[in-house]
Parts: structure tokens; sequence; C-alpha cells
């Protein structure tokens, strides 16, 4: 992404595909390897962004979908600034739950705004920053409802959605994907996390080598 030698590996999917399962054993296999990791997060990754993640996730009542989408890309360009920025020009590895990918569903396809103005609007806010690798864990909605109503942990704004609307998300995540398919790998994440984790690894390895 910038100039400095670090990886950049995001995570995206629907709520409940089991990003954070993955991160955790992708983080941990990387810091076995001697490798210096920096997980993160978005919204929230950074001060101004937990305030940010406050407000869209939990604000009672309506956010206007634009105004949704603008916090969404504040936190961003806050975070690739001050975070993931100056990680990747220290060289280290970066482990990302969600970026732009996530904004171009949920607020474009989810929220129905025009998914090019939306991705337009981060990449402004990110001075064009795309991450090296971005693993999509696909995954039908209605198995990812049920895993979350087993988690038996209060819904946030866009959790609470109806189906359909995590449906047009989900859609919206494989038709990046394929515009894009060097920069995504899509995995079934209804396999086992162990089997996930290895196809992860693998592109990973590939991506360390070719460095
Ligand atoms: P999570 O941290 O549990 O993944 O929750 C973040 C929620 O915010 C999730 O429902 C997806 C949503 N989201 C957007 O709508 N747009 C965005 O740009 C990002 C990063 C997340």
């Amino acid at each position: 992404m910038t100039g400095g030698d670090g990886l950049w590996i995001t995570l995206e999917g629907g709520d409940g595909a089991g990003k954070t399962t993955q991160s955790d054993l992708l983080e941990s296999w990387l810091r076995d390897a001697g490798r210096t990791v920096l997980r993160t997060r978005e919204p929230g990754g950074s001060e101004v962004g937990q305030l940010i993640r406050d407000i869209v996730l939990h604000h009672r009542g309506d956010i206007a979908p634009r105004a949704e989408a603008l916090l969404y890309a504040a936190d961003r360009a806050h975070h690739v600034a001050t975070v993931v920025g100056p990680a990747l020009e220290r060289g280290d590895i970066v482990i990302q739950d969600r970026y732009l990918d996530s904004s171009v569903a949920y607020q474009g396809a989810g929220r129905v705004l025009d998914a090019a103005e939306v991705r337009d609007l981060s990449l402004w806010a990110t001075e064009g920053a795309l991450p090296d690798l971005t693993v999509l864990l696909d995954l039908d909605p209605q198995i990812a409802r049920t895993r979350l109503d087993a988690a038996d942990k209060p819904f946030d704004r866009l959790e609470a959605e109806k189906l359909d609307f995590h449906v047009r998300v989900r859609a919206a995540f494989l038709a990046l994907a394929v515009a894009e398919p060097a920069r995504f790998l899509v995995v079934n994440a209804a396999d086992t996390p162990d089997g996930i984790a290895r196809t992860v690894r693998d592109r990973v390895t590939d991506l360390l080598a070719a460095r």
C-alpha cells in the first residue's frame, strides 16, 4: 500500500462469519514465526475511532445514510493516517478487521447509496490506500444469524437489520471480490476454522515469499 515494507491484510464478511477467530489464528501463526503483528479494526482502531464507533453502532435512533457513510470514512481516514500507515512504514504485518469494502457493502448495497461513490469517498479519505490481501469470509446470512443468536449478545445497529439487508451485503462483498481477484481471497466460512486458517496461511506465505 504505502512506501513501507509491511504487509496489510484485511478481513471482511458479514457479522458472525468468524473474522475474529481467523484473525486470532493468523496472528498466533505469524507471531510464532517471529513477525511483528498489529491487530486493529474499523470502526474504532484509534481513539477518535472509538468515539465514532460508539455513534455508528450504538446511537439510538436513525442516522441518515450519507451521515453514516461519512462517519465510517472519517474513522478510516484517521485510522489509516495515524495507525495503519505508520505500522506499515515500520514493516509490521497489519491484521485488520474490516476496511472500505465493508462501507461499499453495508452503506452501498445495504443502505442503497451509490457503491462507486461510497468507495470513492473512502479512497479520498485514505489517499487511495488499499490492502495487500483481503480475506472474504463468505457465509449464508441465515447461518450467520443462527451463530449470532447462539452467541447471545445484544445486536448492534447493523446486526439488527433484517435478513434481506444482509443478503444484499453478502452479494455486494462477492461482487467486490470478482472485481478485484488479485486482492481478494474468498473462503467458505462454513468450513472448519482450521481448514480456513490453512487456506489463509497458504496465501500469506505466498505474499511474504514474493516480497
Ligand atoms: P464489528 O466490529 O462487530 O464487525 O461491527 C462493525 C459493524 O459496522 C458491522 O455490522 C459492519 C458495520 N460497518 C459498516 O456498516 N461500514 C463500515 O465501513 C464498517 C467498517 C463497518
